[in-house]
């Protein structure tokens, strides 16, 4: 990497101060767009980093855990400006290392802002209950209180607003954290730390530890100091970790992937619909574990859905996705992209027909990033393996059906669920599917991606395991309730 004087060397936050790794390694975080951009260099942390993390974060919690709530959120409104503050410049470094384009970077970034604004208001909201004795002159309540020393491990396709909703409730609710972050887009969240400890975080309440999932990630949800963990990534980690955190009793909050369902009834606005589809199954480069992968479509419609689909589809800007005009940015690396190339494959000996794109793409400029025309396959069944298994691309299998019970009957026919979409126009249908689908987010004529922070987000099945994150319920996963007699 001839590059690597030029680039700036990013350290680690561990007890109040920026550190590097133990081991002196580093690890560069590439733009997908154009791999020969090195961003940044990080440290390579080991078991030896996580352990002073662990430590400083454990002397912290005491003091922390005491301090009010109130006070706690003022750091996240504070952050909360300063974020804002930095919108343009921190919406270009995270198109920069993780390729989504500048428009959704800069939601993204907003999203991280109103984020630490509503955390940081529920530090005047950490309340407990208050419950009717059934004995005279008794006074019983409950009270929330932190856990302790929270590792929150995310993944790369949300580099911001996803450290932001896990670092946000730990610390509000009192908890001490050591956040690492994905090692494809670690350094808006290097951002998102550094804004927050300028704050005046006391030392060792927020750490930031950069690495790999072996080198840092591992030794982290092992340390047995660590009591709750908040990860977002694939299901193997998740059940990895599940047993690791099962031996101490440790709590874990779990968030995999899915195979999320867009039906789209003959009633449908169409044009709605299509534009659900696109936006769910495409925007992003299909790198959502919210995005759509299979439209179930009702076969009288699936003919005109199709053509408006293919139409929209092409129309696409793909290209750099600093560029403003960009609709379409690269996979995050090259094994993502081939990954989804060989399931594009896949979908053809499975007996599919690719009905657009599903190539490389390599030209001009195009060749020196991991970009891909995004591929819509019809004629899978629904048992095949490309409608069944996560791929994290812009592939969208499309299933004609007979009817409404069909839909609903294959949208559930899969291990995953965490998001999926209704488009009709009929009420009774749309409720009817809220009641039967195996998914913990349900949309309505809208995408199955793109969710709002102050309500619940998480999935059923093989698709979350562990308390909700966001909104209300986020609090419930940092907390520990106290129950309290009193007699007076
Ligand atoms: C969204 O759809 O707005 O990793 C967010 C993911 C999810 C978040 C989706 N945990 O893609």
């Amino acid at each position: 990497m001839g590059e690597e004087p030029m680039t700036e060397t990013f350290l680690n936050l561990i007890d109040g101060e920026w550190r590097p790794a133990r081991s002196g390694r580093t690890f560069p975080d590439t733009n997908p767009a154009d791999t020969r951009d090195v961003v940044g260099w990080l440290q390579d942390s080991d078991a030896g980093d996580v352990e002073d993390a662990v430590g400083a974060a454990a002397r912290a919690f005491p003091d922390w855990a005491a301090r009010p709530a109130p006070l706690r959120g003022r750091h996240l409104l504070k952050a909360a400006n300063r974020l804002e503050e930095r919108l343009d410049e921190l919406a270009d470094l995270l198109s920069r290392e993780e390729g989504k384009t500048i428009g959704e970077a800069k939601g993204e970034v907003t999203r991280a802002v109103r984020i630490l604004e509503y955390f940081g208001g529920e530090g005047t909201r950490l309340r407990g209950e208050v419950v009717p004795s059934e004995r005279e002159r008794i006074f019983m309540y409950t009270l929330r209180q932190p856990v302790g020393v929270a590792a929150l491990i995310a993944p790369w396709n949300f580099p911001i607003a996803i450290p932001a909703w896990k670092i946000a409730p730990a610390l509000v609710c009192g908890n001490t954290v050591v956040f690492k972050p994905a090692s494809q887009a670690p350094l808006t969240s290097l951002r998102l730390a550094e804004i927050l400890q300028a704050t005046g975080l006391p030392p060792g309440v927020l750490n930031y530890v950069s690495g790999s999932g072996t080198g840092a990630g591992q030794p982290l949800v092992a340390h047995p100091q660590v009591r709750a963990i908040s990860f977002t990534g694939s299901d193997v980690t998740c059940r990895a970790i599940a047993q690791v955190a099962a031996q101490r009793l440790a709590r874990v909050q779990l968030e995999m992937g899915g195979k999320n369902p867009t039906i789209v009834l003959r009633d449908a606005d169409l044009d709605n619909a299509v534009e659900c589809v696109l936006n769910a199954a495409f925007f992003s480069a299909g790198q959502r574990c919210t995005a759509t992968s299979r439209a179930i479509v009702e076969k009288p419609v699936a003919g005109a859905f199709l053509e408006r689909l293919v139409e929209r589809t092409r129309s696409l800007k793909i290209g750099d996705p600093r560029d403003p005009a960009t609709q379409l940015g690269p996979a995050i690396d090259a094994q993502q992209l081939e990954t989804t190339l060989r399931y594009v494959e896949l979908g053809r000996a499975e007996g599919g027909r690719v009905i657009y794109g599903g190539e490389r793409l390599t030209e001009g400029a195009l060749a020196q990033g991991h970009f891909i025309r995004p591929a819509i396959v019809t004629g899978v069944p629904p048992s095949a393996r490309l409608a069944q298994e996560e791929v994290f691309g812009p592939l969208l299998t499309v299933l004609e059906v007979e009817d409404f019970p069909a839909a609903v009957r294959v949208a559930n026919e899969v291990r995953f669920g965490l998001s999926a979409s209704i488009c009709t126009r009929d009420l009774s249908r749309a409720l009817e599917y809220v009641q039967s689908a195996e998914a913990g987010v349900i949309m309505v004529n809208l995408p199955s991606a793109g969710i709002e922070y102050q309500i619940p987000f998480g999935g059923l099945k093989d698709s979350s395991c562990g308390p909700r994150e966001q909104g209300p319920a986020a609090m419930q996963f940092y907390t520990e309730t106290k129950t309290v007699y009193v007699k007076y």
